[in-house]
Order: C-alpha cells, then sequence, then structure tokens
C-alpha cells in the first residue's frame, strides 16, 4: 500500500515493491503536493506517475476516492443490501483479482473501472470522488451502490 503525498513519490523505495501488487490510494493536490505539470496537463495520472518511480510494481488504484472514516464505517457483510462500492484501476489482471479479493473481505464491492490510464476517472474532483459517501460532517456516512457509482464514473470528465 502506498499512502502518501503525491510529493513524496520520489521517497518511495522501489526495490521491495518491485513484482508485489500494490496499492495506490494517492490523490494529487498542487496545493500541498506543489505543482507538477505532468499533472497539471493531464498528461500523466498520479498513478501513471508513481508508476515511474515503481516500475516493477503492480499498481491497482483504489480507497482513493473514500475518506477514511467513512471507509471504517460504510463496510457492510457480503450480501448486504446497504453496501457501498468502490472503483479501482490497473493494469495488471491478477493485481486486480487480488485486490478486489482483500476489498470485498473488508466490507465493499467492486467495479473494475478499467486500466491505469484511465484512473483520472476517480481522481481528486470527480464524480466518485468522496461525495457519493456522503459529506465529511457525517462521520457515518452514506452508502453508495453500484448503478450510482457506476453513473459517477461514467459521469466524470477531464
Ligand atoms: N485521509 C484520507 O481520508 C484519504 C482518503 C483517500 C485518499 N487519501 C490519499 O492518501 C494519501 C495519504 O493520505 P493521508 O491523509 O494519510 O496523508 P498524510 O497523513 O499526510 O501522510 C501519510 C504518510 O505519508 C508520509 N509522508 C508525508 N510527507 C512525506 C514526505 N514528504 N516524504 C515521505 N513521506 C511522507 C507520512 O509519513 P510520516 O508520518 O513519517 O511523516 C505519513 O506516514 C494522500 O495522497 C491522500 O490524498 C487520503
Amino acid at each position: 500500500m502506498v499512502t502518501v503525498p503525491v510529493k513524496a513519490f520520489p521517497h518511495v523505495p522501489a526495490a521491495p515493491l518491485a513484482g508485489k501488487t500494490v496499492i495506490d490510494t494517492c490523490n494529487y493536490g498542487p496545493e500541498r503536493d506543489g505543482p507538477i505539470p505532468e499533472l497539471d496537463n493531464n498528461s500523466l495520472t498520479s498513478s501513471e506517475l508513481l508508476l515511474r518511480y515503481l516500475p516493477g510494481a503492480m499498481l491497482v488504484k483504489a480507497f482513493n476516492n473514500i475518506f477514511f472514516k467513512h471507509l471504517l464505517s460504510l463496510a457492510r457483510p457480503a450480501g448486504a443490501g446497504d453496501r457501498s462500492y468502490l472503483p479501482i484501476v490497473g493494469d495488471s489482471a491478477p493485481a486486480k483479482a487480488a485486490v478486489t479479493a482483500f476489498m470485498e473481505s473488508i466490507g465493499y464491492s467492486v467495479l473494475d473501472a478499467g486500466p491505469l490510464a484511465d484512473s483520472w476517472r476517480q481522481a481528486t474532483g470527480t464524480p466518485v470522488w468522496g461525495t457519493p459517501y456522503g459529506p465529511y460532517s457525517n462521520e457515518k456516512g452514506q452508502p453508495a451502490g453500484e448503478d450510482a457509482m457506476r453513473a459517477a464514473l461514467a459521469a466524470a470528465t477531464r
């Protein structure tokens, strides 16, 4: 799991993560990370930038779109009517399968939102980012089901 400010990507050690499934939870924010031209001009997603620093890793972007308190409070068992969905992206099918199994085991259903290059669809400020799970002021959050999350992913613009 890489969960640091994007400005810290150059300090993430690559060797221990080579050949491993790695979850990227990170969001870019120039106000925190400083300007990064490739991200500001949309020529790269933050996940593709991380992959440049971790070339051997099997990266899966996940959890970046949910507030950590909602991640705790919205977990539900498999089959619950109010189980929430979380999107993932990645280029390795086995890595995605492993991350999906993990996410399902901790209380979430998963939407496969495509390859890493499409991770902009779940980046900061997109329709799937934060708001489907309710305001930060309500720590209980609100469940976000499959139809709502599919529609929110499809509504993303760049
Ligand atoms: N907080 C959320 O609810 C949430 C939800 C979804 C996604 N995210 C994303 O997940 C990532 C981590 O978020 P966070 O809230 O956990 O952030 P954070 O508390 O600021 O940072 C998490 C870790 O990053 C390390 N770190 C910070 N600056 C560093 C630097 N310059 N060099 C090396 N390591 C550094 C910190 O290490 P030290 O403790 O040793 O300083 C800390 O362990 C961010 O990209 C954020 O946008 C956050």
